[in-house]
């Protein structure tokens, strides 16, 4: 079975496979919102995502975030100033997707592809759900776009085709590949072996802290095309070169078997959740959805960037961290949020643990000092 339709089978959604999940994010932008539209968005996510907004021609509107879980904090934003929302669900915590009734809500499930609300997929809430197959089910690439109607899926499929570049196989064969080494490295702790050649390969892509280097001025030079995804395409390819590149049956199959062995990995996530839930470092969020099999599980410590690198001595690869906030990466491009101190504290303490690895994790993580309060 291919992937959109496990998918389909999961959300009971109409659903569309895609290389990635930025060229659905990008999809349903062009499909739910006109150019010129205000996008109520969190600053706390991949950098990409900033980019393709901008590529849709939206003005990206930061909203405030919720200290307990790194959310958009739906009490401090004023929705009548917006068009549309896009929601994160960082780590596969759940946004307060009702409190956005009204409004087209575009749900960025990447993180969040086994989190239910009230027995429902996150994904199933909104106009939209976008699914990454390379987080949870470890596929290397590949996303599903899910929408209740089919007619809405059929657009979405032309304009998919219309922007999709032609198969590059062996690139195909390679990220395959390379996907399965990692899980091999991981499982067998040689996780700081793998880092330093996927660095030295050139896997990974060249960051100025934790994000890609922002080109302000090329950024203006991009605006003048949008509406337009190529014009962006050097900013979203960001560690993922082919992500519209069409794929062949190798990937299909790949996707699917990650995707079928995600039930097999239930219970263990979860008990990594509870585990590191216990933790006074785990954000308050994490304690209320302790039967949640999430991406990660955000800790809030002190020094955050010693932590990763003791975790890696560890055998634990930390990754997903989102730091500064989209309103200090690009003022120039942004709608700064009215309140952005909650945003701040995540992006600089946050530390994300996969619940797959919380043994591994823990003789680190149980002393880590707590962030400090956030301050206003
Ligand atoms: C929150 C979030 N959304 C979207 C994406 C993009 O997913 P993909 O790599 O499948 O395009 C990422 C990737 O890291 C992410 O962290």
């Amino acid at each position: 079975m291919s992937p959109d339709d496990l998918m389909a089978g999961r959300t009971g959604r109409h659903c569309l496979a895609l290389p990635s999940n930025r060229l659905g994010l990008y999809l349903a932008l062009r499909h739910w919102c006109a150019p010129g539209q205000r996008l109520l968005m969190s600053p706390i996510s991949a950098d990409e995502i900033l980019f393709l907004v901008l590529a849709a021609g939206l003005r990206p509107v930061i909203a405030p975030l919720s200290p307990a879980d790194g959310n958009i904090d739906p009490g401090a934003v004023d929705l009548d100033a917006v068009d549309a929302v896009l929601t994160t669900n960082l780590y596969g915590l759940p946004d307060r997707v009702a409190a956005f009734a009204g409004k087209p809500v575009i749900e960025d499930v990447a993180h969040a592809i086994e989190t239910t609300v009230d027995g429902r997929p996150l994904g199933t809430f909104g106009v939209a759900g976008i699914y990454s197959l390379s987080k949870h089910p470890g596929a290397g690439s590949g996303g599903v776009i899910a929408v209740e109607h089919e007619s809405d899926l059929r657009t979405l499929e032309r304009e998919r085709d219309r922007l999709l570049l032609p198969r590059a196989f062996l690139g195909e064969v390679h990220s395959v590949l390379t996907s399965m080494a990692r899980h091999a490295a991981l499982r067998l702790r040689l996780v700081r072996p793998a880092l330093r050649l996927s660095r030295s390969l050139g896997l990974e892509e060249e960051r100025e802290g934790y994000r890609i280097a922002p080109r302000p001025d090329d950024v203006r030079l991009a605006l003048k095309q949008v509406p337009d995804l190529p014009a962006f395409d050097s900013w979203v390819q960001a560690d993922l070169h082919d992500y519209r590149t069409r794929r062949s049956r190798l990937s299909c199959w790949y996707q699917s078997r990650r995707l079928r062995a995600l039930s097999g990995q239930r219970e263990r996530r979860i008990a990594g959740v509870r585990l590191l839930a216990e933790l006074p470092t785990a954000a308050a969020a994490v304690r209320d959805h302790r039967d949640q099999p999430l991406f990660r599980v955000p800790l809030l410590v002190s020094d955050r960037d010693a932590a990763v690198a003791e975790l890696e001595r560890h055998g634990v690869a930390t990754g997903y961290l989102y730091d500064p906030p989209y309103d200090d990466y690009l003022p120039e491009f942004t709608e700064a949020s009215p309140a952005p101190a909650v945003a701040r504290w995540w992006g600089r303490h946050v530390l994300p643990i996969d619940p797959l690895y919380a043994r591994r994790a823990l003789p680190v993580v149980r002393s880590l000092a707590p962030a400090p309060p956030v301050s206003p």
